[in-house]
């Protein structure tokens, strides 16, 4: 089993092993020894993939289980289901001492975890992540949350999990779309922290070596998350291709393009700006784009320039006149490079030949 530790302002251990998932009640005694009863949070594809075997696995040890379940996709991700997760908690007198599971991808640890900060003022939970985008980012780091209709993750409270507990197996049932998308987030941290890992994702295929990857970003997030727990500073280094990104994701209205897919293009046009400006290594945004599509990621797209940057405005980690954008030294080397929103257009334009 790999372990990472991870000292927030409230400690806790990472657990990567296959097959976790069916000894995870020993584990979730260990760290929530108090609980009486525990309630799985999950949506409607993860439920009926996993559930039998973390609820036996809890009831050998004591507990006794609910479960709460929601539609599975990031349209579920609103106020409405998080109020229907209270109700399941309180008709069920779930008290301070109980624990949460958050049992799947990111829309389930994001809402389960806002549903544990806040109900009776904040109860632990645990996640256990299925997702790649899960396992290898949101499930760590302790940002939960929820969107409104105006936006992605306006709502949301930083609350640490008790554990997390990942099992490398889970992936096998994710669909190829929904693993390349967690690729775009494991490229990322490559290009803003390990030249070693980008050089790896280059020469062996992620797939047969996954369970290393997994730790590894685990770790790198783990170590920015410990020195910056509240993003006051480094931690925004993990935001590398997402100013542009979520305006992409955004100028298609969230359907037609994902997550990951809208990251892999704001990356690729992010380094291509970083070089256009002398400030990224020449041929990084080459080396990104041909990495993304290795991993069946875009690398561009038909939305205009201008209106991309205009919806990168709005972004809600911009800060008065001024972008903080990510950019790249080289592979590996990242930091963060304030922009004045008047001349964004011209720094991410400059000379950019965006990739047909
Ligand atoms: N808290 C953070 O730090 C953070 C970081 C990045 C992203 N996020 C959030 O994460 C969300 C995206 O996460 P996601 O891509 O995991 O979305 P998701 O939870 O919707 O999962 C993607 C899809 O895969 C399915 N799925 C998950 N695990 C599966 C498995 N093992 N087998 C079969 N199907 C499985 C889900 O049902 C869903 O249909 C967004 O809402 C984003 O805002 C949060
Ligand atoms: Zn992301």
């Amino acid at each position: 089993m790999r372990k990472i530790s991870v000292a927030t302002g409230r400690p806790y251990e990472i657990f990567i092993q296959r097959g976790i998932i069916d000894s995870c009640g020993k584990i979730i005694q260990s760290v929530s020894s108090k609980s009486q009863k525990v309630m799985i949070i999950s949506d409607s594809n993860v439920f009926p993939l996993y559930a039998e075997r973390i609820k036996k696995s809890l009831s050998d040890v004591g507990f006794t289980v609910y479960s709460h379940i929601f539609p599975a996709g990031e349209q579920s991700k609103n106020l409405h289901t998080i109020y229907e997760m209270y109700q399941s908690l309180v008709e069920n007198s779930f008290t301070r001492k109980d624990l949460i599971v958050a049992l799947g991808g990111g829309v389930t640890g994001d809402m389960a975890g806002f549903v544990s900060a806040t109900y009776l003022r904040g109860i632990n939970f645990v996640q256990i992540p299925t997702s790649l985008l899960a396992q290898v980012d949101s499930s760590v780091g302790g940002k939960t949350g929820v969107d409104l209709p105006q936006g992605k993750n306006l709502i949301g409270a930083f609350w640490q999990p008790v554990a997390v507990l990942i099992d490398p197996d889970t992936l096998q049932t994710l669909t190829p779309h929904f693993f390349a998308d967690g690729m775009g987030e494991i490229i990322k941290y490559g290009c803003i922290k390990s030249r070693s890992l980008f050089d790896t994702l280059e020469k062996e295929n992620a797939e047969n070596i996954i369970e290393e990857i997994i730790e590894e970003c685990v770790t790198i997030k783990r170590d920015v998350v410990q020195r910056d727990e509240t993003e006051k500073g480094e931690r925004a280094l993990l935001n590398f291709g997402h100013t542009l990104g979520h305006a992409i994701e955004k100028e298609h209205n969230f359907t037609d393009i994902s997550h990951g897919q809208a990251v892999a293009i704001g990356m690729v046009m992010m380094a291509k700006a970083g070089e256009n400006n002398g400030i990224t290594r020449k041929g990084t945004a080459e080396r990104i784009a041909c990495l993304c599509q290795k991993y069946h990621l875009p690398i561009s797209d038909t939305t205009p320039i201008d209106n991309i940057v205009r919806s990168s405005f709005n972004d809600k980690k911009s800060t008065g006149s001024a972008v903080s954008l990510i950019v790249l030294d080289e592979i590996g080397k990242s930091r963060i490079y304030p922009v004045e929103k008047s001349e964004m257009l011209d720094f991410i334009t400059k000379r950019v030949k965006i990739y047909e």
